[in-house]
């Protein structure tokens, strides 16, 4: 039963694509955005929601900002559809002529025409600050849990921290949110260098 869930999920995901634009590669997996409202967090510093960075190369600050980018983003959302600097304002008067979403906006954020750019990237920050997951078995371990990890894994954290990934991967949100050059090689399957 699991297959063919998948397989159906596969099918109308090919379907969605309009006819005569091909699938774009993009150039780097999407990171999760599972605890995406906590971006910014290091240890002792507070995150600022208006200036939390964004995306692998930090190039978008706050969530109200990145949740627009993969509306105009050509290999995610837009396609080859609308020009760039059209593409929110499209969607914006595309939800404008729905009127359930006209009353939940209004609902949310009053005003005499709530469905606006800053409220779209509103409303979705908003959804992304829910999806929160701080319970896996290695925060309940920082936690003072200590039970919680077992003995292998317990080495296997004494050896990230012995060799040095926790340069970069430390704090709540196991990052430094900054960019480091790791000398990753070119993924063969993209037209051109993607070397900085
Ligand atoms: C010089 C800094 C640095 C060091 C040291 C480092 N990393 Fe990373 N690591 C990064 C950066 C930068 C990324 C890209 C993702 C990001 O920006 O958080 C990354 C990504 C990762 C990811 C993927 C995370 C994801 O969200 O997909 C894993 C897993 C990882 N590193 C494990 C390790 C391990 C294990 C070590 C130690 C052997 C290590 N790293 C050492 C900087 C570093």
């Amino acid at each position: 039963m699991r297959r063919m869930g998948l397989l159906r999920v596969v099918s109308v995901s090919v379907a969605t694509f309009v006819s005569g634009h091909a699938p774009r590669l993009v150039k780097r997996n999407s990171q999760t955005i599972l605890n995406v409202a906590f971006n910014g967090l290091t240890t002792g510093t507070e995150a600022l929601a208006a200036t939390a960075p964004m995306f692998w190369d930090l190039r978008v600050r706050s969530l109200e900002a990145q949740a627009l980018e993969p509306i105009k983003a050509l290999d995610e959302m837009r396609g080859g559809t609308y020009a760039k600097d059209r593409a929110v304002s499209t969607v914006v008067s595309r939800l404008n002529a729905i009127p359930e979403y006209r009353r939940m906006f209004a609902r949310a954020f009053g005003g005499n025409r709530p469905v606006d750019d800053r409220n779209l990237g509103r409303a979705l920050a908003a959804f992304q600050r829910t999806l929160v997951a701080a319970d896996a078995p290695f925060d309940r371990y920082i936690r003072g849990d200590t039970p919680a990890l077992n003995a292998e894994q317990v080495r296997g954290l004494e050896r990230f921290q012995s060799i040095g990934c926790v340069n970069c991967h430390n704090g709540p949100m196991l990052s430094d949110f900054a960019t480091h050059v790791l000398a990753v090689p070119d993924n063969a399957k993209l037209p051109e260098s993607t070397r900085v």
